[in-house]
């Protein structure tokens, strides 16, 4: 039982069916959301829509590329809410990273996340409302580590998993990076977990 993913419980990486293989279509209920909010495909795969960007604006500090120790301010929103939803159609979410933390709350449905530290670190939990069982309902991913993200089922939410995340600063591309590929896995973790987690790549 906890509120700190570092303390979450450990889950065994077994995605079912149709994170393998993706149904053709989501669900009526899931479908008819999609529709009603406006929800759009997203590149790292799921549905979202962005819900909120701040007015207001601030500095964010951001090393150089390559080797120079220097670093440039970048002009940044303060903050950025987004809806993001995983469908048996589009059951997972790929790994990438963002420079800056993200705050991720749970609305509805079952997923599990896998994240990978720089260090090669690898850690998986369930997201979910059943806490005695693992659970967790709200969880913060680090900037700088890798994240991925896929259905379990469930009956509550069709087969769905519905989260808001939140970013600050805002989200920007720039900040944004998607791994590359197994070879940058498998540089991370090793031939062996790199086999396990190919499939979120
Ligand atoms: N545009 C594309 N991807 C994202 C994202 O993950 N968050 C936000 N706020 N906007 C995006």
């Amino acid at each position: 039982m906890s509120a700190n993913i570092q303390e979450a419980a450990d889950a065994a990486i077994e995605p079912v069916s149709f994170v393998k293989v993706p149904a053709l279509e989501p669900p009526t209920s899931l479908q008819q959301m999609i529709h009603d909010w406006q929800l759009i495909k997203h590149r790292e795969g799921g549905y979202f829509k962005e819900t909120d960007r701040s007015p207001l604006t601030m500095g964010l500090e951001k090393p150089q590329d390559g080797d120079s120790t220097d670093s440039v301010t970048v002009t940044r929103n303060q903050s950025t809410l987004i809806y993001y939803l995983l469908t048996p159609d589009s059951p997972i979410g790929k790994f990438h990273k963002n420079i800056n933390r993200i705050t991720h709350i749970l609305q509805r449905g079952k997923g599990q996340y896998v994240l990978v530290y720089p260090d090669g670190q690898v850690k998986s939990f369930r997201v979910g409302f059943d806490y005695k069982k693992g659970e967790v309902s709200q969880w913060v991913v680090p900037g700088g580590v890798f994240k991925a993200s896929f259905l379990v089922p469930n009956e509550e939410f069709d087969n769905g998993l519905l989260i808001s995340e939140v970013v600050v600063p805002g989200f920007d591309f720039e900040d944004h990076t998607f791994m590359k590929g197994e070879d940058e896995l498998k540089s991370l973790v090793g031939p062996e977990r790199a086999a396990e987690l190919a499939f979120l790549v």
